[in-house]
Order: structure tokens, then C-alpha cells, then sequence
């Protein structure tokens, strides 16, 4: 220990590639642990942006090991893709720096091309997926028959393991209206990449474990946000893993008592991408004004994202399922240039006050906001990094959302650029290295 697991408290793109990145200065690993390329994690280090889909955002620092858990859905085409462009940017990514789950499920070209045709036959009631196979690929999880890491790097197993994908898939493709695979040359491309990734393949949860026994300071990277999750999220617009604090764990293989701190990322507003419910959408021009000054689009798609004020039932629900500590709020500088700014307080259903988050989408769709109106400010904010140089309105914006979470804002980011933060806690919890050689475990109280 110690373990930090750092979520996006909104519907995703709240920032969290920026503020891994930034942690991960002071992490012996980053580790992945659910989804896979349909996120979009950006970076500005010197002016340069990276976009990283697949790899872990501590792979900009050179001692961190960057890991990808059994939880992750991988697209092997793409994660070489990515490889080689941070390669080309300087950036080589040897097998010392990642490591690779041998149980992380294989995204395959028909998990695409199956996501693109569903998205297609829905038509009005299309999710809005990112169109990367990561649904299809879930399900391939859950139901038993898709290809693992361990399986791309076995000529044997691979082929085995395509009978039984081909049997399961074949009507479904056909029923959809798709392109049946040639198997072999899939097999043949397949094995192409296994050969490649072996060198990076690895007992994730094995290593994790043993880092977390020695005292390394592990940093567990979500991706998508809370209401995103796939049970507790506003389903059936959600996506298909568990985006919450819990599948750290269960996506990595390590026991819920290994967390110390569960960091969320929010932004000073909120925005979604695709389809759903979302109660502080603004259709209006401020909504224009955040989706242009904060740079509003998809870093996997380029969709222009819907942007609304923030949303603090939806906040408080994040807080309460995930177990946030503090919070880590983003992009408040977007608020520069606003003579006041909107904060939805509470939901009203026919009337009434709600009390418990209404997250599944059609009663989500039902909610009225209750607003509150806060000043705003005009003065730009990019370039302050303490809490005292921020405008007096900006400060008592931060203090209000604490407030109203009843949890510690930790730090406040400004600006795309990497040193554009302000910390307002430590984050990390102190180091508990074992002093002697001996680890004697805790006695654990029974009323635990
Ligand atoms: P999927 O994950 O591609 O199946 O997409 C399901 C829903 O999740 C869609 O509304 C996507 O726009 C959304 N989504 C998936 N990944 C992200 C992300 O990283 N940021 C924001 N939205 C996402």
C-alpha cells in the first residue's frame, strides 16, 4: 500500500487522463483495470498532446510500470497503433514499462463490426456507442467465449478457441446482416499480434498484489465515469462495464480492504457524449460557450459533447457508490468570462423532491432541476497554482461544491497543460513501506 483509485464522478471526459498523469509522478504503477479503446485519455506535456486509448497515463513518466488488468477489453490492432505513435513521439514503450493481462478479454473486428450494425438497426434509439466493440466484447465476457490475452499467444489455443467464437457468432453476423470472417486469415493476423505481445504479458494481479504487499504506491486509472457504469449508471445509455470504484478490485484481482483513498474527477460542469438522459443539459448558447472555450469534443470520436452546469445529485449519488474522498474538479478556467453560473441542487418528480438518484434513464428523464444561481468571474485562470491567487468568486465556487458534497475538493485544474493544477490536500496517503524485512500482518478486528 498505498492505493489510490481515481474515477470519474460524472458521464466521462471529466479529466482523469490529465490528473493520472500528474499522480502518477509519484506511482510505481498505473494500472487499468475496465474498459478499453472506446476511452480517450488526454495529456499535454510541452505543448504536446497525447491522446492514449488503451495505455495506462503514467507511461509519460519513465519509472512508472504501466499495467493493463484482466478487467480491460483490449483491441490488440490498436493498442500496436498506439505503441508505435508514442514510439515516433519519443515515447518507446518497452515491455519493462507495460505490463499486459494474460486474462484481459481480446477485442476482435467483428466485436466492431457487431456494435456498428446494432447501433445502425436501432436508428432513433441508438446508445451512441463509440463504435470500438467494447459492448460485444463484454458480452463475449460474461458469456464465456472470447479469446484472452493467454490465447493470442498459443497458435493452438488461439484456433481452439475460434470454433467455438465462430459457432457462437456466425448466426448472429448473419442475422445482423454482417460479413462472415474469414477465420483463418483472423487466426493468421491474430497470431501475428500474439507474437508481438507476448514479451509485454504478465500476472497483472500477481504483480499488483506483490507491489501493494511491498509498500509501492499503486494508482488504479478508471475510465469512463459513474453514470456510465453498466448497473448503476443510466442504463441501457451506459457502457458495458463496471466504471465504479469497486471493479479496481475486481477487475485486478486484489481485495477491496487494499484501497486507501478513492479519488473522483469532475469537472466544473458536466458533459456527456451520445445518447441519454442528462437533467443540466444546456441547448442554449452558454452551452455553446463551454462546449467551444473548454474544447468540447470527443478525443475518441470528435462527437461535440452536450454540455449543461453541474449537477450535484448526480455528484452526491458518485460520491456515495464509489467512496470518494476528495475530489479532483477540472476545467474551472472554462468558467472564466461568465457573469454568473448555474448549479443544479436537487431533482423535483411531479413536484417532489427526490430524494434517492432516479439512474435509470427513463426515470432519470422524468427529473426537473432545482437550480441555485452563483457569480461568476472574468478573470482568466490558466495561470494561478495556489487557492489564494484564484478570483475571490472562483474560490467561493470550490467551496461551495465541497459543501454541497460534503468531501474535500483536493485539487483544481486550470488548464489542459500539466502544470496547470493547483493542489488543496496531498493526495497520496503516507507511505506504509514495511520498516523491517519481516511483514507481519495486521490483526484484522472481527467486528470489521
Ligand atoms: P461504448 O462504451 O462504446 O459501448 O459506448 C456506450 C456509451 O458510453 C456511449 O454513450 C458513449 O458515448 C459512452 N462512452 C464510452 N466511453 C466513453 C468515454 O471514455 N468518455 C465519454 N463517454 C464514453
Amino acid at each position: 500500500m498505498p492505493a489510490i483509485v481515481l474515477v470519474g464522478a460524472q458521464w466521462g471526459d471529466e479529466g482523469k487522463g490529465k490528473i493520472t498523469d500528474v499522480l502518477a509522478a509519484e506511482a510505481d504503477q498505473v494500472v487499468r483495470f475496465q474498459g478499453g479503446n472506446n476511452a480517450g485519455h488526454t495529456i499535454v506535456v510541452n505543448g504536446e498532446q497525447r491522446i492514449l486509448h488503451m495505455i495506462p497515463s503514467g507511461i509519460l513518466h519513465g519509472n512508472t510500470v504501466c499495467a493493463i488488468a484482466s478487467g480491460v477489453v483490449l483491441d490488440p490492432f490498436v493498442l500496436f497503433e498506439e505503441i508505435d505513435a508514442l514510439a515516433a513521439s519519443g515515447t518507446p514503450v518497452s515491455c519493462e514499462r507495460l505490463r499486459i493481462s494474460r486474462g484481459a478479454t481480446i477485442i476482435l473486428p467483428l466485436h466492431r463490426e457487431i456494435d456498428r450494425l446494432r447501433e445502425e438497426a436501432r436508428g432513433d434509439t441508438r446508445l451512441g456507442t463509440t463504435l470500438r466493440g467494447v459492448g460485444p466484447a463484454y458480452e463475449d465476457t460474461h458469456g464465456r467465449v472470447s479469446v484472452t490475452v493467454a490465447d493470442l499467444c498459443d497458435r493452438d489455443r488461439l484456433a481452439a478457441r475460434l470454433v467455438v467464437v465462430a459457432r457462437e457468432k456466425e448466426p448472429l453476423l448473419a442475422a445482423l446482416g454482417g460479413e462472415i470472417p474469414d477465420w483463418d486469415a483472423l487466426a493468421d493476423s491474430l497470431a501475428v499480434l500474439g507474437e508481438r505481445i507476448r514479451p509485454y504479458v504478465d500476472q497483472v494481479g500477481a504483480r499488483v498484489r506483490q507491489a501493494l504487499a511491498a509498500g509501492g504506491r499503486v494508482l488504479f486509472e478508471g475510465a469512463q465515469g459513474t453514470m456510465l457504469d453498466v448497473k448503476h449508471g443510466s442504463y441501457p445509455y451506459v457502457t458495458s462495464s463496471h466504471t465504479t470504484a469497486g471493479a479496481a478490485c475486481t477487475g485486478t484481482g486484489i481485495g477491496p480492504t487494499a484501497i486507501d483513498r478513492v479519488v473522483g474527477v469532475a469537472k466544473a460542469y458536466t458533459t456527456r457524449v451520445g445518447g441519454g438522459p442528462m437533467p443540466t443539459e444546456l441547448v442554449e448558447s452558454t452551452g455553446d460557450h463551454l462546449r467551444e472555450v473548454g474544447r468540447e469534443y470527443g478525443a475518441t470520436t470528435g462527437r461535440p459533447r452536450r454540455c449543461g452546469w453541474l449537477d450535484l445529485p448526480a455528484l452526491r449519488y458518485a460520491v456515495a457508490i464509489n467512496g470518494i474522498d476528495g475530489i479532483f474538479l477540472t476545467k474551472l478556467d472554462v468558467f472564466s468570462g461568465l457573469d454568473s453560473v448555474r448549479v443544479c441542487t436537487a431533482y423535483r418528480v411531479d413536484g417532489e423532491e427526490v430524494t434517492d438518484f432516479p439512474h435509470l434513464a427513463d426515470d432519470l428523464a422524468r427529473v426537473e432541476p432545482v437550480w441555485a444561481e452563483l457569480p461568476g468571474w472574468h478573470e482568466p485562470l490558466g495561470d494561478e497554482r495556489a487557492f489564494h491567487e484564484l478570483p475571490a468568486r472562483a474560490r467561493d465556487y470550490i467551496r461551495y461544491v465541497a459543501r454541497a458534497l460534503e468531501v474535500a475538493v483536493v485539487g483544481v485544474s486550470v488548464g489542459p497543460a500539466r502544470e496547470q493544477i493547483l493542489f488543496l490536500e496531498d493526495v497520496w496517503p503516507p507511505s506504509r513501506r514495511p520498516q523491517s524485512g519481516i511483514l507481519r500482518p495486521m490483526p484484522r478486528p472481527l467486528h470489521r
